[in-house]
């Protein structure tokens, strides 16, 4: 299988979000990566359950939803009836995070975790047999348009060597200063699953740039 796309619609216009969906329902994206933020996890705030409904509705792709909350339990089904057909939580977040992605599956929805640029890859050792994906994330969660940290590439590796052992039915997502200079060797890394938000939307031709994503 090939790497997938999921754009970020962090860096979309939000006051005319129907056309940057569109755009990506016209794009060769696999996914739509859409950024949820409390204020709480993260210094700063994003969208909310209303946003991804309409998000939904004209969607062609399934949603990647990324919970950057605390206490994400609270709102798994309500996620579930907004749209959300993957749906990571930060490992960070989660007490009980076996539960947490069982109850995600339970839901009907792809359980995915994901791990901040401080948070080793072997803690999630016991856990791959229980979860879809790994979100490694490649900056400090937050806010968009950052720059890519260098150690992940060796966190990927770690990742993919600990999947590949175990014949874990696993991918492996990156998510932050991702870019059509990078994205090569994010894949050939390991990668299975590229998120990139700044780079497509602040680029001059953002359905060329996914394309460029995707072709490497
Ligand atoms: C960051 C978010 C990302 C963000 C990535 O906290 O989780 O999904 O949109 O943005 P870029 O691709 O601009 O670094
Ligand atoms: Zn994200």
């Amino acid at each position: 299988m090939g790497h997938l796309v999921s754009p970020s619609l962090l860096s979309a216009d939000f006051s005319n979000l129907a056309k940057d969906v569109q755009l990506v329902n016209r794009s060769s994206a696999d996914w739509i990566h859409c950024d949820i933020m409390d204020g709480i996890f993260v210094p700063n705030i994003s969208i909310g359950f209303p946003v991804v409904s309409a998000v939904k509705k004209i969607a062609r792709k399934p949603l990647d939803v990324h919970l950057m909350i605390v206490d994400p339990d609270r709102y798994l089904s309500r996620w579930k009836e907004t749209g959300a057909d993957i749906l990571t939580v930060q490992y960070e977040a989660c007490t009980h995070l076996h539960r947490t992605v069982t109850e995600i599956r339970n839901l009907g929805m792809k359980a995915g975790v994901a791990i901040n640029p401080h948070t080793p890859v072997s803690l999630l050792k016991n856990s791959l047999a229980y979860i879809d994906m790994v979100l490694i994330m490649t900056v400090n969660p937050g806010f968009g348009g950052q720059s890519f940290i260098m150690e992940s590439y060796n966190k990927i590796a770690e990742l993919r060597k600990m999947i590949d052992s175990g014949k874990y039915k696993v991918l492996i997502e990156v998510d932050g200063g991702v870019d059509t200079k990078n994205a090569r060797r994010l894949v050939e890394t390991g990668v299975n699953v590229l998120v990139a938000g700044n780079t497509v939307f602040n680029s001059k031709d953002p359905v060329g740039t996914i394309r460029k994503l995707k072709r490497l």
